[in-house]
């Protein structure tokens, strides 16, 4: 019993602390999105990682401007406003954790900015295929959507979410753990339990 009890210690203890960028994608302080992202950035710290809160409603980002210097250089041309250390941010992070709510069978505008902005930072382009520029970090996907499953799936609104953001990880290099969706949204006032499981899971994987 006690030999049990000393693998056990060792095993919790020799556990990796990891950076964790936990970025909100949803203006609604009191909706899904913000419970789930919360609950997971709680059980990340609860096991030791170090979790950085990013609310991107509460950053000042510019538009990305399209001029492409960025896939030469690694860094964008805009050095004034929060992305900045945001990007900076996601380079120090082993692990993201993104939540963003479905927007007409997408990531809200707010998220497809994020992706815009990290291009350079995120990949290289070249002759043939991209090159990743953020490779061996891994991410988690949080979203909600008023469709309920197997509509949501079938219909295109959480695939076409997975879909773009699939996009942005797998060019950047950063693979994924998993993805939590909560459905019907419009019909539950608090995340699942069977949901907060799941997240669990996937913050022990991290
Ligand atoms: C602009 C906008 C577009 C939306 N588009 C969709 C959609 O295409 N499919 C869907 O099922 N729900 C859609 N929704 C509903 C949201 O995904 C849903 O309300 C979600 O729970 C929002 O999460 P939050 O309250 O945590 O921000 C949309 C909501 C808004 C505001």
């Amino acid at each position: 019993m006690n030999k049990e009890k000393s693998i056990n210690t060792e095993k919790s203890s020799s556990r990796i602390t990891r950076n964790v960028a936990a970025i909100q994608g949803s203006n609604k302080n009191s909706g899904l999105m913000t419970s789930m992202l919360k609950y997971a950035a709680k059980e990340a710290e609860k096991a030791g990682h170090n979790v950085e809160y990013i609310n991107l409603h509460n950053c000042s980002i510019d538009y990305c401007k399209g001029c492409r210097n960025c896939f030469e250089t690694g860094e964008c041309i805009l050095k004034n406003d929060d992305m900045v250390w945001i990007a900076n941010s996601i380079k120090n992070a082993d692990v993201i954790m993104l939540a963003a709510p479905v927007y007409w069978a997408n990531v809200p505008a707010i998220v497809k900015n994020l992706f815009d902005r990290m291009s350079g930072t995120s990949m290289e382009e070249t002759n043939t295929f991209p090159k990743p520029r953020l490779s061996g970090k891994r991410y988690i996907l949080f979203t909600a959507c008023n469709t309920p499953m197997p509509f949501a799936a079938v219909c295109g609104q959480t695939s076409g979410l997975k879909r773009a953001v699939s996009e942005y990880f797998k060019t950047s290099g950063i693979s994924c753990i998993g993805s939590v969706v909560c459905d019907n949204s419009s019909k539950i006032k608090e995340v699942p339990e069977n949901k907060l499981k799941r997240i669990k899971k996937l913050v022990n994987k991290i």
